[in-house]
């Protein structure tokens, strides 16, 4: 081991050694966070040796960002967590400004990881056109635990000339023998793309074409990834520079997918977002032993501070991830839903009568709580879920909205999706994070709120329904 990695770890265990993640007023019952310090993407997803993995971009020095390392956690029911420390530390030449974005390939007993190295080299350069590398790296693993040296693979200087220096976030998977990658990409005319390579046997690489829309859809793409569910292929990427819409792409960056058509093309008017909530970005999904495709997305917003802030940073931690969803096809439409082991955390279960106009029951805000409500008929102008005021959650004339109190909102005003007819709600509330599933999973709001008291009284109204209530159990995190 290297004097510098030697370094980071000590310095990174002296600050792990104080962080208590059951400490703290936000601190999260079922939604995976950092020990200390910042968390932003999901990398590595999988399923490997009985175990699931989970790394994060993470960065421990500075709860506002700053030097990327890949943080760890792995799990046997996806309920409860140990959290494994740090995999990937920024200490080679490849890397040391950063370890950026990835993803795991499992094959014969070992674990493979591609990820992008980042270096800026000092000097008057803009770090689009000039003064970044980003190679691609690679590092493989008997046990997914300990990892053996990185490796270039794609060096930057083999990428394609009409591409900026903004390459990164490899996603690699098998389909008939090959092996296949996905890079995310802007163009030198500030149009997002996508760099799609195959290999032969996971370390030579090679070209094969570009993705792209044909008008730009946004300047840049990051996080892609690209799968086949119920027999279509997908394209997800993570956009940055579309305009914001009264119902579409609100916030700063989106996130979203394409059917990728039969000539391996995508078009903009086919793209969905993943999530209406304020805070979803850069997601990525892999596949388990029982076959799901999961998915679980960063829980959170990169430059969005100027409009919302969270109130974590006072903890001295910021951001989450999602909970594993799963994902299916219905019209073409991919429906997420929370994985079914996440019903592990269900307390004593409440039936919610629907007889009254004003259903009420009040809350335990810092356990955590699990809503269903189904057959939703409509009764009112409107139908709303009403936590103590400080989550408002309305639909109306076939559009939802989720909106927050100032203080709860920390800047968060409100979001609006058009929905169809409203049939059914899984609401699952953590201390500080809210996540809304709509019509069976096809229309989902992820957001971090922050009530100013731990009890609320949940009010449902202008509906009748089959309701029912759980608190949870908060999931269990090892050191
Ligand atoms: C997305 C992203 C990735 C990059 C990583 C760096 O949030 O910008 O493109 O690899 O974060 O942390």
């Amino acid at each position: 081991m290297s004097t510098l990695t030697k370094v980071l770890e000590k310095n990174v265990a002296e600050i792990e050694k104080n962080a208590d993640m059951t400490e703290g007023r936000f601190r999260l019952g079922h939604h995976l966070m950092p020990p200390m310090g910042w968390l932003n993407d999901p990398n590595g997803l999988c399923w490997y040796k009985g175990r699931y993995h989970v790394f994060f971009q993470y960065a421990p020095f500075d709860v506002e960002g700053g030097l990327k390392f890949w943080g760890h956690y792995t799990s046997e029911d996806l309920v409860d967590w140990k959290y494994e420390g740090t995999a990937l530390y920024p200490d080679s030449p490849y890397d040391c400004h950063g370890v950026y974005s990835g993803s795991a390939f499992t094959e014969h007993g070992k674990m493979h990881l591609f990820f992008t190295g980042n270096v800026k080299i000092d000097g008057d350069y803009d770090y689009i056109n000039e003064g970044r590398e980003t190679s691609t790296l690679h590092v493989e693993s008997e046990d997914g635990i300990h990892f053996g040296d990185k490796e270039e693979v794609i060096s930057f200087e083999k990428y394609p000339e009409n591409f900026t220096c903004h390459i990164r976030d490899p996603k690699v998977w098998k389909e008939n023998d090959k092996y296949y990658m996905v890079l995310g990409g802007r163009l030198k005319e500030d149009k997002g793309a996508v760099l799609f390579y195959s290999s032969e046997n996971l370390r030579e690489w090679k070209f094969e074409r570009t993705i792209t829309t044909s008008e730009a859809f946004g300047y840049m793409w990051e996080c892609p990834d690209y799968f086949e569910l119920d027999g279509q292929k997908f394209l997800s990427i993570s956009p940055q520079g579309l305009k914001r819409e009264e119902f579409r792409f609100q916030n700063v960056y989106q996130s979203g997918y394409f059917p990728v058509k039969e000539d391996g093309s995508v078009s903009a008017e086919d793209f969905q977002e993943w999530d209406k909530g304020f805070d979803f970005y850069a997601p990525q999904t892999f596949v388990d032993n029982k076959g799901r495709r999961l998915l679980i997305g960063w829980m959170g917003m990169p430059d969005a501070e100027d409009e919302y802030v969270n109130k974590t940073i006072d903890e001295g931690w910021q951001h989450c991830l999602t909970i594993p969803r799963e994902l299916t096809v219905r019209d073409g439409k991919i429906l997420q839903n929370p994985a079914k082991e996440l019903e592990g955390l269900r307390k004593e279960k409440t039936i919610l009568y629907d007889e009254k106009t004003i259903m009420e029951v009040r809350v335990e805000v810092n356990e955590g709580f699990d809503l269903v409500l189904e057959e939703i008929n409509v009764t009112g102008s409107s139908f709303q879920i009403s936590m103590g005021g400080q989550m408002i959650f309305k639909y109306e004339n076939n559009i939802a909205e989720l909106g927050f109190s100032e203080v709860s909102g920390a800047g968060r005003t409100k979001r609006r999706a058009k929905t169809g007819e409203l049939k059914n709600i899984r609401l699952l509330a953590d201390t500080s994070a809210v996540e809304i599933y709509l019509n069976d999973g096809e229309t989902v709001f992820s957001t971090r709120y922050y009530p100013d008291r731990d009890d609320l009284q949940l009010k449902i109204m202008g509906g009748k329904f089959r309701g029912n209530f759980w608190n949870l159990r908060k999931m269990i995190f090892t050191k």
